[in-house]
C-alpha cells in the first residue's frame, strides 16, 4: 500500500446485516446503482488528502471486496482483510493491517468508519482528520438528539428520562492519533461497541465535530429506504420536460386565379389561396405548431417574406425547413393533428392521401380532419380557409444553451 499517506482509514464491512435481513452481507447490498461498500469508498476516494484504506470484509466476500477496492480507490491505496465475529475484532484486524503497512511510521491519523454509513459525505472524513491533528484527541462526528430518551429497567418500567440537551447521536468516521490509538486497543478489554470508548478508557480526551444526517447507519430496511431518498434528493436536477406540445393557426383568402395547394397536394379545379407562398394553410399551421412545440418561434419570424427560398414555395419546403430547425434543437416530431375549416375544397375524398403525404414528410403520424363552418363567418361565406394544428415533440438530445427553447 502507498507508504507516503499520513491518513489511514479502516472501513469495517464484515458484519452480516442481520437486522437488514438481506441475502447478502450488508456492505454488499445494493443502494440504487452501487453497493453500500462502493458508496462508502467513493466518498473516501474524493478526499483531497492521500489515504491508505483497509476494508475489513466477511471472509466469504474477500474477492468481491477486492474488486470494489480496485475499482473505486486510487491504485495502491487500498487493501482488504478478513473481519471477525465482533465489530471490535474487525476493527482490530483493520488497524493491524494498517500498522503492518506503516514500517516507516508515516501514519499520524486513523479513521474508523462503518461501511453501513454508506452516504457519509467526504467533508466529514476531512473534518474529523483535521480535528484529530489539531487536538490530538479522539474525535467523533455527532448530531443533537432529537427523540426523547429514557433509561428503563431493561423492560417496560422507565427509571429516568434523559436530559436531551446533554445527549448526542454518535456517528463514524471516528478519528484518533494513530500511535495512541494502537496502544489503546492493545490494552483494551472486550465488549467496547465503539472505538471511542476504547480510546477514552485508556485515559485520552474525546471531542465531537458536527456530523451529518447523511451519515446515518443503515441498519433496517427502512434505513435503506431513507438512504435511497437521500440519494435521489441529491441527484442532479432533471432535464426540461421530454415532451412538449404546440399549437398553430393559419388563414388564407381564396384567390380564384391561383392554383389550389393544400396539405402539400395539388387540388385541380378548386379556387387557389392567396399568399406570399402557395397559401397552403394546412402545411403552414403544421409548421407553426411544430415551431411552437419546440419553443422556436413561428413561421413568420423563421421564414420571412423577404427570404427568396420561400417566395411561392410549396408547403413541403416549409415543413422540411421546420424539421431541420427542430432536429438542430434536439427535437423529434411525435405527432401532429390538423383541423381544416373550409367550404372548399371538399376534403373527405382525399383525407387519407393528405395524411400519408404529410406523415411521409415529417416522419411521424399526421392526422387531418376537415369541417365547414355551417355558413357562418368568413369560412362560411367562402372567403377563405382556416387551419388549426397541434403538435407533440420529444426531446431526443440535450439542448445546448445556445438553442435552448424559449419558455
Ligand atoms: N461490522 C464488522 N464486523 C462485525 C460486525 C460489524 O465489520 N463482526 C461492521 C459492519 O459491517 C458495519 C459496522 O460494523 O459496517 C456497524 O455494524 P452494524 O451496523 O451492526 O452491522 P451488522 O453487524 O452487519 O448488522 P446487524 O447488527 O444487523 O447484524
Ligand atoms: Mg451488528
Amino acid at each position: 500500500m502507498n507508504a507516503s499517506a499520513r491518513l489511514g482509514i479502516v472501513v469495517v464491512a464484515a458484519g452480516s446485516g442481520t437486522r437488514l435481513g438481506h441475502a447478502e452481507p450488508k456492505a454488499f447490498v445494493p443502494l440504487r446503482e452501487a453497493t453500500l461498500l462502493e458508496h462508502a469508498l467513493t466518498a473516501i476516494a474524493r478526499l483531497d488528502e492521500e489515504a491508505r484504506v483497509v476494508v475489513v470484509a466477511p471472509s466469504i466476500r474477500l474477492d468481491a471486496a477486492r474488486e470494489i477496492v480496485d475499482r473505486v480507490l486510487a491504485p495502491g491505496s487500498g487493501a482488504v482483510v478478513a473481519g471477525g465475529a465482533e465489530r471490535q475484532v474487525s476493527v482490530a484486524a483493520g488497524v493491524a493491517a494498517l500498522a503492518e503497512s506503516d514500517a516507516d511510521g508515516a501514519l499520524d491519523v486513523v479513521l474508523i468508519h462503518d461501511a453501513a454509513r454508506a452516504l457519509t459525505p467526504t467533508a466529514v472524513f476531512a473534518r474529523v482528520a483535521a480535528r484529530v491533528r489539531e487536538t490530538q484527541a479522539g474525535v467523533i462526528p455527532a448530531l443533537p438528539m432529537i427523540d426523547t430518551v429514557a433509561e428503563t429497567d431493561g423492560g417496560t418500567a422507565i427509571e429516568a428520562v434523559a436530559d436531551r440537551s446533554r445527549l448526542a447521536v454518535l456517528q463514524t468516521p471516528q478519528g484518533f492519533p494513530f500511535g495512541a490509538y494502537r496502544a489503546a486497543i492493545a490494552s483494551a478489554t472486550a465488549g467496547h461497541t465503539d472505538d471511542t470508548s476504547v480510546f477514552a478508557a485508556a485515559g485520552h480526551d474525546v471531542v465531537t465535530v458536527v456530523g451529518d444526517e447523511a451519515a446515518l447507519k443503515i441498519t433496517t430496511p427502512w434505513d435503506l429506504r431513507r438512504a435511497e431518498l437521500l440519494l435521489d434528493a441529491a441527484a442532479p436536477a432533471a432535464l426540461p420536460p421530454a415532451l412538449r406540445t404546440g399549437v398553430g393557426v393559419d388563414v388564407h383568402a381564396y384567390d380564384a386565379s391561383a392554383e389550389c395547394w393544400l396539405g402539400g397536394l395539388f387540388w385541380p379545379n378548386e379556387p387557389g389561396l392567396a399568399g406570399h407562398s402557395d397559401g397552403d394553410a394546412v402545411s403552414h399551421a403544421t409548421c407553426d405548431a411544430l415551431l411552437s412545440a419546440a419553443g422556436l418561434g413561428d413561421i413568420g419570424s423563421r421564414f420571412g417574406v423577404d427570404d427568396p427560398r420561400f417566395a411561392d414555395a410549396r408547403g413541403e419546403v416549409f415543413l422540411t425547413a421546420t424539421l431541420e430547425l427542430l432536429a438542430a434543437a434536439g427535437y423529434r416530431v411525435e405527432n401532429v393533428a390538423v383541423q381544416l375549416i373550409a367550404a372548399r375544397p371538399r376534403f373527405a375524398p382525399r383525407r387519407v392521401e393528405v395524411e400519408q403525404h404529410l406523415s411521409g414528410i415529417l416522419g411521424a403520424p399526421v392526422s387531418v380532419a376537415a369541417t365547414t363552418s355551417d355558413g357562418l363567418g368568413f369560412t362560411g361565406r367562402a372567403e377563405g380557409v382556416t387551419a388549426i394544428a397541434t403538435a407533440l415533440v420529444a426531446r431526443v438530445a440535450r439542448v445546448s444553451a445556445a438553442d435552448e427553447p424559449r419558455r
